[in-house]
């Protein structure tokens, strides 16, 4: 008999994480000053937090993120492949930021149609606050005997995932997730992309591929 148990995975692994090593000054610096002049709360901040969610000057379209546009796209590819889809294009459909100074909070949503979201730490002091997903099986684990300090938090309604200065957190766009509040004296600046993947084909020209040639 084996004993080892083997691990097997019923569903892909739905959040990544990776730093973004980086200067990002001016980033920050394009990112503040464009925040100082939005005044939207949007549906989900809480605390007086700020989001240019919607706004028409999309981040992800300014010259200070081309290199970040480039250097992610192996990592999405990455996921993408990791959650097996098929798919032979990908681009980033919807940026913004939001700003949170100390006890400001994003509330529980998720965000529609987009396969993949990105939340990139432009700017995160420390007790900046985490990201916290909720915990999609919680109901169904709710007869188990749990440990209460498990990793997966099973007990608890959210899963919190640590966010460092530079992080990038991956997740399907379906996975409801919050900020934690900032608990510093600081600003946190974090920058959501949204991306769509597809499996673009052909345009169809003719019936050749269908019809017998007789
Ligand atoms: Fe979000």
């Amino acid at each position: 008999m084996d004993k080892e148990v083997q691990k097997i995975d019923l569903s892909p692994n739905l959040i990544w994480k990776a730093n973004y090593g980086k200067d990002v000054s001016k980033l920050q610096e394009r990112a503040s000053t464009f925040l100082s002049k939005i005044t939207d709360h949007g549906e989900v901040e809480r605390e007086g937090g700020i989001t240019s969610t919607g706004h028409t000057d999309a981040p992800h379209l300014w010259p200070e993120m081309i290199e970040f546009c480039n250097d992610i796209e192996p990592l999405v590819k990455k996921v993408l492949d990791a959650w097996e889809l098929n798919y032979n294009w990908f681009g980033i459909t919807k940026s913004w930021v939001n700003k949170h100074n100390v006890y400001q909070w994003t509330d529980t949503h998720d965000h529609g149609d987009a396969h993949m979201v990105l939340s990139f730490y432009l700017k995160q002091p420390q007790k900046g606050g985490n990201l916290e997903f909720t915990n999609i099986n919680k109901h169904l684990w709710g007869s188990y005997p749990r440990h209460p300090h498990g990793k997966t938090k099973l007990h608890e309604y959210y899963t919190e995932v640590e966010a460092k200065q530079g992080d990038i957190i991956f997740f399907p766009g379906w996975l409801s997730h919050r900020s934690q509040p900032n608990q510093s004296n600081q600003e946190r600046i974090v920058m959501g992309l949204n991306i769509h993947a597809e499996l673009q084909r052909p345009e169809q020209l003719s019936n050749e591929h269908i019809e017998k040639n007789i």
